[in-house]
């Protein structure tokens, strides 16, 4: 009975010890891995934020040059011209291919319906007034369509935008005619008027992540199950087998029975040596019970 006890104490020691350790092991597994899916989604945000950035500047620096030549012929406005209109129809086109992701450049006063920013969008716009210095804000969102990341930029009116976005009287004939004269203006130097604003999915990161976090803990509770029961082999074959001879012997001896055969005693370990320190109890033992017969 005795030693099945100690093979239940061991075996306690270590499903503790393989518990607080995979435990710990999940705890940092789980977060470094989704740091990295947020990491993943954040660097893909960012790279959009930079194309919408390159469409912007192609049309200022290439398509409206162009165009104002053709506007001003045919006296009419071309929202062609517009960056935020070339980058925010780029993304449309983008956006059927890939639904989940998607751009805006959302803003307060907005000179195209589309563009009005939202309750949440709003929020992040506000940050930016409040706090000039900063360039960049991110941040993750439950959607309809699961988890999603949204990375902003502020826009901030500059002197060039307000050819358009001062008061409306300002603003060019044609391009009135066609938004009218209600949204868009009074922008006021400086100010910022809106955020860029990317959205990318999460929920395929962030299976990945899951996915590498379950493998891990199975593969870690594999190891610990195997070497838990080697370990509990171990101990049988090398402690406890020995230890219950011994104790049987101990018995047998101990009602009398000089018959016993000798312990096998092989090895140097504790275990061999208690075996021969046995023997040779037992034998002188069984040397002085056999001279007090005789006498
Ligand atoms: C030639 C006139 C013109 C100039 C100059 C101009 N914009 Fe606009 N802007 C427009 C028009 C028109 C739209 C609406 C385009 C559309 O239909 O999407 C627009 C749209 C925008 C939008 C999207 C929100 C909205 O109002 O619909 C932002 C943001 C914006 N402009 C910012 C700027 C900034 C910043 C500058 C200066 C760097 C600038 N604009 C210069 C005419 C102009």
């Amino acid at each position: 009975m005795r030693p099945m006890r100690l093979l239940v104490k061991f075996n306690l020691i270590l499903i503790l010890v393989f518990g607080a350790g995979m435990a710990a092991a999940g705890y940092f597994a789980r977060s470094f891995l989704q740091q990295t899916a947020h990491d993943q989604v954040l660097q893909q945000a960012r790279l959009m934020m930079s194309s919408a950035g390159a469409m912007r500047t192609y049309t200022t620096k290439q398509v409206g040059p162009l165009l104002e030549q053709h506007q001003a012929q045919v006296n009419t406005f071309l929202a062609q011209t517009v960056p935020a209109y070339a980058a925010t129809e780029a993304f449309n086109y983008l956006h059927s291919d890939y639904p989940d992701y998607a751009y805006k450049e959302a803003t307060l006063n907005p000179t195209n319906l589309r563009d009005r920013a939202v309750d949440w969008e709003a929020d992040v716009i506000q940050i930016f007034r409040t706090h000039p210095d900063q360039k960049e804000f991110s941040g993750e969102r439950d959607t309809p369509a699961g988890r999603s990341l949204f990375l902003a930029k502020p826009i901030t009116a500059a002197a060039p935008c307000l050819e358009c976005h001062d008061t409306w009287r300002r603003a060019p004939a044609a391009m009135i005619r066609i938004y009218g004269k209600d949204n868009g203006f009074d922008w006021k130097m400086g100010d910022t008027v809106g955020a860029q604003m990317i959205s990318v999915p999460m929920a395929v990161p962030l299976a990945i992540a899951d996915r590498a976090f379950r493998t891990l803990m199975l593969s870690l509770g594999g190891v610990a199950l195997v070497t838990l029961l080697l370990l509990d082999l171990a101990i049988v074959m090398i402690v406890i087998r020995p230890v219950t001879r011994l104790s049987k012997a101990a018995d047998q001896i101990s009602k009398g029975d000089l018959n016993v055969p000798e312990l096998p005693a092989q090895g140097s370990d504790e275990i061999s040596q208690l075996a021969q320190s046995f023997n040779r109890m037992y034998l002188s033992l069984a040397k002085a019970i056999r001279m007090l017969e005789s006498q």
